[in-house]
C-alpha cells in the first residue's frame, strides 16, 4: 500500500484494511499517517531547516496576538492521554483502558503533575447512527456507553475527551460517522455525555472549506456548552493543511500543525522542524499542536524520548501521553513525570520557544518564562556527541554577574557567568532553566565534560580521544577527577592527568585516552560512559555524567561491490527501515517490492524514503560511488526528492530535484580518501509525502 498525502486523503474515503465489524483492527498503519518528516540528522543538512533565529522572527501585530476564544479555556497547553498512538483501532481500546488510565493518573501522581484529559480517539462509535441520527458507542468497547465512562473519569477529578471528523466519516476505513452536517446534534450529544474536549479531524471532508467546517463546529460546541454548562476544549486536527495558525486562534484552542507522528526518530524530528518556526502564533488559549507523544511506545531510545519530551515542552505543545500506561516501564514514567520539564511547557506566559541557532545539527531553542527566566534547550540532532553552546545574552536574558543554571533532567543547580553549554550526546537534549542573579554564586560552578570526536576503530585496533572538562561557572571547581569507562573487553590508557586540584572559571582539564578494541569486537556503535567529579568552594560535591561514542568498523570490501552488501554505520529513514535490494515498501522490515524507476527494475540497490541518511565507513580506501537514482514507481505519479553523496562532511554529488516522471538518473561521486560516506535523500522541497526513493545499482569502488 502506498502512502497517501493528507490532501488526497481528505478528498476521498480511506482504504484502510480492517478486520471484524466491532473490533475494527487497522492493518495498514501507513494509511493512518499523513506523511511528515524533514531532512534527518546529518550535521551538514540540518542547518537548512526552516527555523529563523529568534531575533529575526517577524512578530504579529499586537491586536492579532491577543486573538483567542473568549471562554478562557486551555490557558496552558492541554495535558493528558489519548489512546491513538498506542492502540490505533485495536480491540484493547475500550472502557477498561480509559478507566485504567484515569486510575493511573491518580495513583501514580500524574494528575498532580498536571495531566488532566483522558481522550478517546477514532473507533469508539458504531458505523451507523441510530434512527434519530444520534451517534452510537460501540457496545463491545464501551458496554456502559460514553456517559458512564465520562462519569467515572470525572469521579477521579479528571476530564474526558472524544474524537470525530469534520467530514462525512472519520479517518478509519470502517467508516465511522463524521460530524459534517450533524454539528449541532453531535456537539449536543457530546456535551450531554459530559465531554470536556473534542478532537476534530479532517478526513472525508467533501472538499468543503476548512474554515467553514471548523467554525461551524466551534459555534455548535459553544451553543452546546451554553445549554449544558459544560465548557469544551476544541482541538482542530486538519494537519496544518490550511495554515490554521493564521486563522484558527478564535476558532479552536489548539490546531495540529503537521501530519501524524509515528514512533520513530525521523518522524518526530521532521514534525519538530515543521513546528519550531511557528512560535509566534502560539499563546494562552491558542496552541500549535505537533501531535501527541510517542514516549514509551518503543520505537525510540530513552535519550530520544527525552528529546521528544523536552522539545515538545519548550514548544509549549500539548502533552498528550500516547503510550498505554498500564504496561509502561519506569523509564517512561520518569520522563513523563518530570515536573521541572512540565513547568516549562505549562508556563503561564504561554510563549512557544524560538530557535536561536541551528548550525551543524546543534540546536539552541529558548523560551521566555513568566518569572523572567529562560528555558534553554541544547538539542543535538547529529549522530555523534557535540558541544552545544550559547549565552545568557543570546537567549534574551539581561546582563548580570552570575546566573543560576538548572539542569532540568538532572534536577541540579549551578552558577554561570553567562555561558550556557554542554556536551550533548547524539540525539540528546540538555534542557536548562536560567535565572539572572538569584544568588548564583551559592551554587556549584557549571561545567561541561565531553569528547572531541567519535573515532572509527577496527577490531583489535586503537583509537585516541581527548576529553575536556571545562569550568563554565564563576567559582572554582576543586578536586576535579575525570573518568572514561571502558566497555567490556576494551582497554583504556591515559598518559595525561585525570585530576586537577583546582580548575578556575574558564579553565580546562584535557585528557587524552587510548582505546583498544578487543580483537573480537563486533562492528557497530559503542558508547562509553564519562564521569567528572568535582567540588564547589562550599564543599558541595558534583558528579557530571556524559557519554562518548566509538564506531567499530571493518575495512571496506576491495573492488567494486554493491552498497546493499555493505554494513552501515547508522541509517535514518522517513518511512520504515532502509531496505536492501528492494523498495522501502511499508513500515515493516522486508516488506518492499523490486526496485523500479520509470518502469526499469533493478536487482540491487537500497530502497529508502525521504528524509533518509545512511552512513558508510570507507576507511580512506575507496575511490568512487556510482548509482542510478530516482523515485520508485511505488510513489505513483507523486513526490519529489534529491539524492546527495557526502564524503567526510563535504557534498560531492547532488542529483538535483527528481520527480516521478523521470527515468533513473546516473549519479557518480569521487569520494577521494574519505573516511565516511553518507547517502542522503531530501524531500525535494515539497514535503516527504510519497517519497519512496531508490539508490539503484549503488556501488562503491575501493
Ligand atoms: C488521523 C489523525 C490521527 C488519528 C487518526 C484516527 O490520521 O490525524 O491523529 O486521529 O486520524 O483515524
Amino acid at each position: 500500500m502506498r502512502k497517501l498525502p493528507s490532501a488526497r486523503r481528505a478528498a476521498r474515503p480511506y482504504a484502510r484494511a480492517v478486520i471484524g465489524a466491532a473490533g475494527a483492527v487497522a492493518l495498514c498503519a501507513a494509511l493512518t499517517a499523513p506523511a511528515v518528516a524533514a531532512p534527518t540528522g546529518t550535521q551538514t543538512q540540518s542547518a537548512t531547516a526552516a527555523a529563523k533565529p529568534a531575533a529575526q522572527q517577524k512578530t504579529r501585530p499586537a491586536a492579532q496576538a491577543e486573538v483567542r476564544l473568549p471562554d478562557g479555556l486551555a490557558k496552558t497547553p492541554p495535558m493528558g492521554f489519548n489512546n491513538w498512538n498506542s492502540t490505533h483501532c485495536r480491540a484493547e481500546f475500550d472502557e477498561d483502558m480509559v478507566k485504567g488510565i484515569a486510575d493511573i493518573f491518580v495513583e501514580r501522581g500524574l494528575k498532580d503533575a498536571g495531566y488532566e484529559y483522558v481522550n478517546l480517539d477514532d473507533c469508539w462509535a458504531l458505523p451507523e447512527r441510530d434512527a434519530d441520527g444520534k451517534l452510537v458507542p460501540d457496545p463491545v468497547r464501551f458496554p456502559d456507553g460514553i456517559k458512564a465512562v465520562a462519569d467515572y473519569v470525572h469521579s477521579k477529578g479528571l476530564k474526558i475527551g472524544i474524537y470525530t471528523s469534520a467530514g462525512t466519516k472519520t479517518c478509519n476505513s470502517a467508516g465511522f460517522p463524521g460530524a459534517l452536517g450533524h454539528e449541532e446534534s453531535d456537539a449536543m450529544q457530546f456535551a450531554e455525555w459530559g465531554i470536556d474536549y473534542l478532537k476534530y479531524d479532517n478526513c472525508n471532508n467533501q472538499g468543503v472549506d476548512a474554515i467553514q467546517r471548523y467554525t461551524k463546529m466551534r459555534d455548535a460546541l459553544q451553543a452546546a456548552s451554553e445549554t449544558t454548562g459544560r465548557p469544551i476544549v476544541y482541538s482542530i486536527c486538519e494537519w496544518g493543511q490550511n495554515k490554521p495558525w493564521e486563522w484558527a486562534a478564535d476558532v479552536g484552542h489548539l490546531w495540529r500543525t503537521t501530519g501524524d507522528i509515528s514512533d520513530n526518530w525521523s518522524s518526530m524530528l521532521g514534525i519538530m522542524k515543521q513546528n519550531l518556526p511557528l512560535a509566534e502564533y502560539a499563546g494562552p488559549g491558542r496552541w500549535n499542536d505537533p501531535d501527541m507523544l510517542e514516549v514509551g511506545n518503543g520505537g525510540m531510545t530513552d535519550t530520544e524520548y527525552r528529546t521528544h519530551f523536552s522539545m515538545w515542552s519548550i514548544m509549549a505543545a500539548p502533552l498528550l501521553i500516547g503510550s498505554d500506561l498500564r504496561t509502561a516501564d519506569e523509564a517512561t514514567f520518569e520522563i513523563l513525570e518530570n515536573t521541572d520539564v512540565i513547568a516549562v511547557d505549562q508556563d503561564p506566559l504561554g510563549k512557544q520557544g524560538a530557535v536561536v541557532t541551528s548550525e551543524g545539527g546543534r540546536w539552541v531553542v529558548s523560551k521566555e518564562m513568566a518569572d523572567g527566566s529562560r528555558a534553554v534547550a541544547l538539542f543535538n540532532e547529529s549522530n555523534a556527541p557535540q558541544r552545544i553552546s550559547t549565552t545568557a545574552e543570546a537567549v534574551g536574558l539581561p546582563a548580570a554577574e552570575g546566573y543560576r543554571l538548572r539542569d532540568l533532567w538532572q534536577h541540579a543547580d549551578y552558577n554561570t557567568g553567562g555561558e550556557i553549554s554542554a556536551s550533548v550526546p547524539a540525539h540528546g537534549t540538555v534542557l536548562y532553566r536560567v535565572w539572572p542573579g538569584d544568588g548564583a554564586g551559592s551554587y556549584p560552578p557549571a561545567a561541561e565534560f565531553g569528547v572531541d570526536s567519535a573515532p572509527y576503530v577496527e577490531a583489535g585496533g586503537e583509537a585516541e580521544v581527548t576529553t575536556t572538562f571545562r569550568n563554565t561557572g564563576i567559582t572554582p571547581a576543586n578536586n576535579v577527577g575525570v573518568a572514561l569507562d571502558a566497555p567490556a573487553g576494551w582497554q583504556v590508557e591515559t598518559g595525561s592527568p585525570t585530576t586537577a586540584k583546582k580548575v578556575a572559571p574558564g579553565g580546562e582539564l584535557t585528557t587524552t585516552w587510548q582505546l583498544t578494541a578487543p580483537a573480537d569486537a563486533a562492528t557497530g556503535r559503542q558508547e562509553f560512559p564519562l564521569t567528572a567529579d568535582y567540588a564547589a568552594p562550599s564543599g558541595q560535591a558534583v558528579s557530571l555524567t556524559s557519554a562518548g561514542t566509538a564506531y567499530v568498523v571493518a575495512s571496506p570490501p576491495a573492488g567494486t561491490t554493491y552498497a546493499s552488501d555493505w554494513e552501515w554505520l547508522d541509517a535514518g529513514n522517513g518511512w520504515g527501515p532502509v531496505e536492501r535490494d528492494t523498495s522501502v515498501g511499508e513500515q515493516q522490515a522486508g516488506d518492499g517490492k523490486p526496485l523500479t524507476i520509470g518502469g526499469e527494475t533493478f536487482a540491487r540497490g537500497l530502497g529508502v524514503h525521504a528524509a533518509s541518511d545512511i552512513g558508510f565507513y570507507a576507511g580512506r580506501e575507496c575511490e568512487t560511488f556510482d548509482a542510478r537514482v530516482g523515485l520508485d514507481d511505488e510513489s505513483g505519479n507523486n513526490g519529489s526528492v534529491s539524492f546527495e553523496v557526502w564524503a567526510d562532511g563535504a557534498k560531492v554529488a547532488d542529483s538535483g530535484v527528481l520527480t516521478s516522471d523521470e527515468p533513473a538518473q546516473p549519479l557518480s561521486a569521487d569520494i577521494g580518501d574519505a573516511q565516511t560516506v553518507r547517502l542522503v535523500v531530501t524531500d525535494g522541497g515539497d514535503g516527504v509525502d510519497y517519497d519512496h526513493a531508490d539508490w539503484a545499482d549503488a556501488r562503491f569502488t575501493c
